[in-house]
């Protein structure tokens, strides 16, 4: 069967890096957690993505950034920066992600979900905006695919998410026709961001088994669920202590998670 390529079939160089914006990282007190690669175990660490130092060589970055609304501050889908306008929230998430893609292997890429948000009579192209800053900082969208969810999935939010796939990417992991499909029920006792099998789907696509992964805002942990699925080990950071004490349960029925903790 002839394989199908909805992606750049060339890469694009990268471009020179802009100079990080400071301020939006706040910076108040030196880095305190160095995140390496851990193969043989799943680690999450509850600290500050924006403070924590990315080291080593991971073989995938992949997340679901925080949410995002110009009005209101979810308090089921953990906490998001104090940032209300598009622009602003889409710049401090670009410079996370440029931050964690600097710990990847050569030609390894970044994987990020997001989903847009239904607000007044419009829809918010947060991933869009997202990936635009990232192209900015030097991180270019090698792909653009689709995760199609039950439809049931969100009231604020259409029933597909955009996946972006970042940086320089082994040309042959990006093969894929494009549309991801989920059945997995929203669980009334997790927020809908929790999508272990949409995961484990992009990390069995853009990995080989034993790499490890790494999550700067790993939440409620779907990214080590789907690694320990699909025989990948990985590192995940989390902000929010209820956040890392919710996916300590919740992984705890599956596998073994070491959580550390750093201020
Ligand atoms: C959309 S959720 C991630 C969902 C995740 N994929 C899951 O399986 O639950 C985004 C997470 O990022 C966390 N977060 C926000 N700012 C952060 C930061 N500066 N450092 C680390 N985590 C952060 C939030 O607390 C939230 O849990």
């Amino acid at each position: 069967m002839a394989k199908i390529i909805y992606s750049r079939k060339t890469p694009l160089p990268p471009t020179k890096l802009d100079k990080p914006n400071a301020e939006l990282f706040r910076p108040s007190g030196a880095i305190k957690a160095q995140i390496n690669p851990q193969l043989g175990q799943h680690v999450i660490w509850n600290c500050d993505s924006t403070k924590a130092l990315f080291a080593g060589g991971f073989d995938l970055v992949l997340c679901s950034p925080p949410y995002f609304h110009p009005q209101t501050k979810s308090n089921t889908h953990g906490l998001s920066p104090d940032l209300t306008d598009l622009n602003g929230f889409a710049e401090w998430v670009a410079q996370i992600l440029l931050r964690a893609s600097r710990a990847l292997k050569p030609r390894r890429s970044l994987c990020f979900v997001k989903t847009d948000v239904k607000y007044r009579t419009t829809i918010l192209p947060i991933g869009f905006r997202i990936a635009a800053c990232t192209e900015k900082l030097g991180l270019p969208v090698q792909a653009h695919w689709i995760w199609q969810r039950m439809p049931h999935y969100s009231p604020y939010a259409p029933s597909f998410g955009n996946i972006f796939v970042l940086g320089s990417a082994d040309l042959d992991l990006l093969c894929h026709p494009g549309l991801f499909r989920t059945d997995d029920c929203r669980n009334r006792l997790t927020p809908s961001s929790f999508t272990p099998s949409l995961f484990e789907q992009l990390i069995r696509q853009l990995t080989k088994p034993n790499g490890c992964i790494l999550d700067p805002f790993v939440g409620l942990g779907s990214t080590p669920l789907a690694a320990f699925r699909s025989r990948r080990w990985s590192v995940g950071v989390e902000l929010s202590p209820k956040q890392v004490a919710k996916a300590k349960e919740i992984l705890a029925d599956h596998m073994l998670v070491t959580v550390r903790i750093s201020q």
